[in-house]
């Protein structure tokens, strides 16, 4: 029997990405398209490429195939309410109909780092982990997922805990570590530093690490001490479009 296919698109500060993936295996169908952000990602502006993008692979999928879009801010009821790393313009806007509208066709609409947290336990580094399992993103913000059983508990902000009298992840995402030069080892101790916090408060079975750095988790996971067994993410830079398009199939 063939498998249900969905469209996945995730929304990046650098890059808006989609392809359209089979939902039984967690892979792209096609080879994902790829336009990059524009300066000023307004709704307008982003629910444009997000069309162009979906116009791509009409031919791929059938007229009524569900399609996820994924934002790095929270979602409730299709409307997005925090522009942490996007356009400010994004806060209290109905991103939902916004895109369903350029579409001609109804869409979900859900925060970057659930959909990832979904794909990671479907499909990748936690399929079958039973308990609470954390994905984390490391990117230009920290993203996190919380999933309980399989079940996902939305929109949890924890990037944004208070450690230190710092937002977290203006000091432990990746981006950060960028831009103040440190070395893997040096950025280290403000990731332990971050993974205690959240393991202290919640008592996670497991912690998975996603965004594009986890490419280079040998570099750093080892130099944490934590009593949660910490893994790098398996789909990488395709989880937010695999979890995006199993979301909206739901
Ligand atoms: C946002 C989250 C998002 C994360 C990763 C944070 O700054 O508040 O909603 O998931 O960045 O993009």
């Amino acid at each position: 029997m063939a498998h249900q296919v969905a469209l996945g698109i995730d929304i990046g500060g650098s890059g808006i990405k989609g392809a359209p993936v089979d939902l039984g295996t967690g892979q792209f169908l096609r080879e994902r398209v790829k336009i990059a952000t524009p300066a000023r990602s307004t709704p307008e502006a982003v629910a444009a490429i997000v069309d162009q993008i979906a116009d791509e692979f009409t031919d791929d999928l059938p007229k009524d195939a569900p399609i996820g879009v994924t934002i790095p801010g929270v979602v409730q009821h299709g409307v997005v309410r925090t522009a942490a790393n996007i356009d400010k313009s994004w806060t209290d806007c109905d991103g939902e109909s916004v895109f369903s509208k350029a579409l001609g066709r109804k869409c979900l609409l859900v925060n970057d780092a659930d959909a990832a947290g979904v794909a990671e336990v479907r499909y990748g580094a936690a399929k079958g982990k039973d308990g609470l399992v954390i994905l984390t993103t490391l990117g230009t913000g920290i993203g996190i997922a919380l999933i309980h059983n399989g079940v996902l508990i939305p929109n949890a902000e924890l990037g944004h805990l208070e450690i230190d009298g710092h937002d977290a992840e203006t000091r432990a995402a990746a981006s950060i570590r960028e831009k103040e030069g440190l070395s893997y080892k040096e950025w280290a101790p403000r990731l332990q530093r971050y993974y205690s916090v959240l393991e202290n408060l919640l008592w996670p079975d497991l912690f998975v690490v996603g965004g594009g750095v986890s490419r280079k988790a040998d570099k750093f996971l080892p130099l944490l001490t934590l009593r949660t067994p910490i893994i790098p993410a398996a789909l990488e830079n395709a989880a937010g479009i695999v979890g995006a398009a199993a979301l909206a199939a739901d």
